[in-house]
């Protein structure tokens, strides 16, 4: 006989005045449940793929050591980064691949060039091609205003272009010294000079020193750079691993140009045409004898013609400016000027090209006069007379 359920039986309780006790057999009300986490409150969840993968992490608790310094306190918390959308914001943190560094401009990036006559014609585009080229370049130039206007004008193009500027006149012997002693005790490693500044004058004139002016800017400033540099680019070829190269801006007027090592100045004949091409001439021999000095894996060193172009080279009144402003619309631009120069300043296929004379990119016969290792001897020996800072 089955006996009725006793509907009044009590039930005992322990441990109902802490933890979940108390909650036993109440009543919840939940408002929110319609939407949002309350939905789920008190449901259950299955959750598939909880073997592998970061399933079997979910809901874990991780215990992290060494997360009070170095990274460990970063980890896991969440960075607000601004300015990511331009700039270099966007790039941080990711990852570059650079091919073509060992051949082309690639080895070029991060090494330092001494360039003169980047204040005007050719020399500005020569300057702006070595800052594309990754270059830092320290140019010399006898006008501040007109270096700052090249900086402005290659940072225009390359907002992070690094040029520094040392002002002289490169008429002057001692200037020119002192300019050159002062960039090889900043800049220990060059790995490229070039020569570039030019002058050409309808008159003689004799600079503070007694010089020949043209013969001052175009042969002695150049051969001046070449000496106290030397050192520096020796060094840059050393850390670098690759020859440093001297490039000097000569011209075509060397190659009938005629050169008597007894009167190296023009004292006597001089003209406009004679004075530039024979300073010419003496600046190819310079940079040759310096190449036949140093070793080809150490520096080597190069004479360049820019073609024709149409620059201020000539800034002479009267029939002669005349001649050259008319013959303008018909020479190179600046800019194609600057493309030989730049071409056996910064191409691997010139890398261990040296004592050459290079027209349109190709090495050419010089005037047979540079290749006299006597007559290159007797006009290094005068030009280190000549330069002696006094
Ligand atoms: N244009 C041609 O057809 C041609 C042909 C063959 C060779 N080249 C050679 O190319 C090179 C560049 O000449 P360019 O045609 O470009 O002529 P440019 O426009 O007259 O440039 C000459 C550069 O040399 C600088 N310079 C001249 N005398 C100087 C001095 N005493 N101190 C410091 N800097 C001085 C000038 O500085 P400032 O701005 O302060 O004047 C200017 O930056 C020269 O070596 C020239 O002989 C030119």
């Amino acid at each position: 006989m089955r006996t009725a359920p006793d509907l009044t039986r009590t039930a005992v309780l322990t441990g109902a005045t802490s933890g979940i006790g108390p909650w036993i057999g109440r009543t919840a009300v939940l408002t929110g449940a319609t939407s949002g986490i309350g939905r789920w409150i008190g449901r259950t969840a299955v959750l598939t793929g909880a073997t592998s993968g970061i399933g079997p992490w979910i809901g874990r608790t991780a215990v992290l050591t060494g997360a009070t310094s170095g990274i460990g306190p970063w980890i896991g918390r969440t960075a607000v980064l601004t300015g990511a959308t331009s700039g270099i914001g966007p790039w941080i943190g990711r990852t570059a691949v650079l091919t073509g560094a060992t051949s082309g401009i690639g080895p070029w990036i991060g090494r330092t060039a001494v360039l003169t006559g980047a204040t005007s014609g050719i020399g500005r585009w020569i300057a702006l091609g070595l800052a594309q080229a990754g270059l830092n370049l320290v140019i010399i130039a006898r006008d501040p205003a007109r270096a700052q206007a090249t900086t402005a004008w290659i940072q225009a193009e390359i907002p992070a272009a690094t040029i520094d500027t040392v002002i002289a006149d490169l008429a002057s012997i001692a200037q020119t010294t002192e300019a050159a002693r002062q960039i090889a005790a900043a800049h220990p490693e060059i790995a490229l000079l070039v020569n570039n500044a030019g002058l050409f004058r309808a008159r003689r004139a004799i600079t503070e020193e007694g010089r020949d002016r043209v013969l001052a800017v175009n042969h002695l400033a150049p051969a001046i750079l070449m000496r106290e540099l030397t050192p520096a680019l020796i060094a840059a070829a050393l850390i670098d691993g690759s020859p440093s190269r001297i490039v000097t801006v000569g011209s075509s007027t060397s190659d009938r140009a005629r050169l008597n090592p007894n009167d190296l100045e023009l004292t006597r004949g001089w003209t406009m045409v004679r004075a530039y091409g024979r300073s010419k001439l003496a600046t190819m021999i310079q940079t040759f004898e310096t190449a036949r000095r140093l070793a080809p894996n150490s520096v080597v060193a190069n004479v360049v013609h820019p073609g024709a172009v149409a620059t201020s080279l000539v800034r002479t009144p009267g029939l002669i400016g005349l001649a050259w402003r008319l013959m303008r619309p018909f020479l190179r631009t600046e800019q194609q000027g600057a493309d030989t120069p730049l071409h056996v300043a910064l191409d691997t296929s010139f890398a261990t090209t040296t004592g050459a004379y290079v027209k349109d990119r190709r090495p050419v016969p010089p005037n047979p006069t540079a290749l006299d290792p006597a007559l290159a001897a007797r006009i290094w020996t005068l030009t280190e007379a000549l330069t002696k800072p006094s």
